[in-house]
Order: C-alpha cells, then sequence, then structure tokens
C-alpha cells in the first residue's frame, strides 16, 4: 500500500506522477498560448474542463495533468501542434517556472474545504489508485493534516490565492458555478478574450450539467483513464453527487467546530475565503 505515494518537495504524489517527470518540470517549455486548468482534487476540475473544451471552435487538445505519468509525458506535450489546455493540481510553487515568465492563462478553480474532503473520502474508497482508508473519521483527521494524496489543501489554495491579482489568473468557484452557471462562463469567455453568444452559452451550460455530463461519459466509449486528474483510474468514478453542501451528511458538530476553528485560523488573511463558505 505505502508504494502508492510517494515524497516529492514534501507533498505526497501517486506514483503515477514518476519523480523525473516532477524534476524535470522545473525545466518545462511553455508556451504562450498554452491554458492551465489549476484545482485542488476534487474541485470540479472534469466540470471545468467539460465547459472550457466546449468554447473553442479551433482545434484544442484536453492534455492530461502535467504531472501525470513518467519522462515521456515531455515529449507526448511537445509533439502537440494545437492548442494545449493543461490541467494541474501542483500548488503555485511547484508550477514550472516558465508557466510564470510568458505569463500563460490559468484557471483556478476552488471549492468549499468541507465538500471538496468529502469528495475526496469517497473517491479514496472507489480508487484502487489511492491508499485504504477505513472510515470518514480517520479520513477526516488525515485531511485536515494534509496528509492526503496533493498535501495541505490550505496550503495550496494559499498559494495560489497570492496572485490573485495577477491579471493571466481567473479565480473560480465551484459554488458560483452551481449557483448560476452562465455567469460563470461569461466570465471564462471574457478571460479567454473569446466570442461566443448568449445562445451558444446556454446550449454550452446545458450540455456541462451534472447529470448530461454524467450520462455521456457513462455512454462513451474511450478509454477511461485519460483524465484531468492525476489521481483518476477510472472516469466515471468522477459523477458521484455534485452537490453543494454534502458535508452536512458527514460532519459531526464536533468535527464541523474542529474545521471551523483550523479553516478561521489559517484563512485569517485569506480575502477569497468567504467565496468558499456559501450557505444556501
Ligand atoms: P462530488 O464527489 O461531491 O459529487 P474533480 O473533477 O476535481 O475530480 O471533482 C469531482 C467533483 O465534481 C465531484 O463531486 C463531481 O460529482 C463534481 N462534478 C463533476 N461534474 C460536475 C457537474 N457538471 N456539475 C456539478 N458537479 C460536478
Amino acid at each position: 500500500e505505502e508504494e502508492l505515494i510517494h515524497m516529492f518537495k514534501g507533498i505526497p504524489f501517486t506514483t503515477r506522477s514518476s519523480p523525473e517527470l516532477l524534476k524535470s518540470l522545473e525545466t518545462f517549455h511553455a508556451r504562450e498560448d498554452d491554458l492551465l486548468l489549476v484545482s485542488y482534487p476534487k474541485s470540479g476540475t472534469h466540470w471545468l474542463a467539460g465547459v472550457i473544451t466546449k468554447l473553442y471552435s479551433t482545434q484544442v487538445t484536453l492534455t492530461s495533468p502535467i504531472e501525470f505519468g513518467d519522462l515521456s509525458k515531455l515529449e507526448e506535450l511537445n509533439k502537440l501542434s494545437s492548442k494545449r489546455i493543461i490541467p494541474t493540481h501542483l500548488d503555485y510553487n511547484m508550477l514550472p517556472p516558465n508557466f510564470k515568465k510568458k505569463k500563460c492563462k490559468m484557471i483556478y478553480i476552488a471549492r468549499n474545504p468541507k465538500d471538496t474532503a468529502v469528495s475526496m473520502y469517497h473517491y479514496y474508497r472507489d480508487n484502487p489508485n489511492l491508499p485504504t482508508v477505513d472510515t470518514w473519521t480517520a479520513f477526516f483527521d488525515l485531511f485536515l493534516k494534509g496528509d492526503v494524496v496533493c498535501g495541505s489543501w490550505f496550503d495550496h489554495f494559499l498559494s495560489w490565492e497570492e496572485h490573485e491579482n495577477d491579471k493571466n489568473i481567473l479565480f473560480l468557484f465551484y459554488e458560483e458555478m452551481k449557483k448560476d452557471l452562465p455567469k460563470t462562463v461569461k466570465e471564462i469567455v471574457l478571460f479567454l478574450g473569446l466570442n461566443i453568444s448568449d445562445s451558444d452559452i446556454q446550449d454550452i451550460c446545458k450540455k456541462s450539467s451534472f447529470s448530461q455530463m454524467k450520462s455521456d461519459t457513462e455512454k462513451e466509449n474511450s478509454d477511461p483513464s485519460h483524465t484531468v486528474c492525476t489521481l483518476t483510474s477510472n472516469r466515471k468514478l468522477i459523477f458521484r453527487k455534485g452537490t453543494v453542501g454534502d458535508w452536512k451528511n458527514h460532519f459531526t458538530p464536533k468535527q464541523n467546530q474542529r474545521f471551523e476553528e483550523i479553516f478561521n485560523e489559517k484563512m485569517k488573511l485569506s480575502k477569497m475565503a468567504k467565496n468558499l463558505t456559501f450557505e444556501f
């Protein structure tokens, strides 16, 4: 079981991210027109990727995450001639410096960490690439300690939030997408400098609903391990519930209190913390 995880620069990665690849990212060659889709796992990465790929009328390629695979990954990405849409769960500090230097556009999607924790718990249970967790109680502790793949949710979010004013980075929130997807899609369209009619936006939103994406994925017969998330072994596992507030069905009052204490402490300087804790 221990072989499923290895540490790199203090962060737990699955063995599906080879240490050689992680090391070589330091010198990765970015292109000006690369678009990065950034997230902590279980924040709505597939949803965002589903929306984005529907926005382009020109040829684009949604790649697997930059940190996923071995050294052959670099050549694979190099060979692509079309615009690359590259997902990643890396925190800001570990992002290949070349993306920063070239001011590539990046979209960061965040989700209430309580729901992220619940989603990740179910994912750990269903996914053979991840260590076994026996109970929600045990997972809850691991999550708060940052002892899960991709490390601490707090460190991840804060490393990116530090760059909230960078013009090339757009921040999105899962809860806002649930509340008003067309509004978020319009923000994305503006950020990417695209030109898309309102009726096309409506159509894209319809095609990106949870139920539509779930049934599309069940019907498709392409390789289910081709994915935008390093943890995924089977894309069909992604579409579990897709709601806001499922944490209420898992957290005990005591766990909630502990979570809030830690959240308030870690996020005390965060301006965006309030965007994550919507109540509906
Ligand atoms: P749940 O486990 O709470 O259902 P990621 O893509 O980053 O792995 O995130 C997965 C989470 O996003 C899952 O949450 C999944 O159900 C949810 N999700 C995926 N597609 C969605 C959609 N179209 N609308 C709402 N939620 C979606």
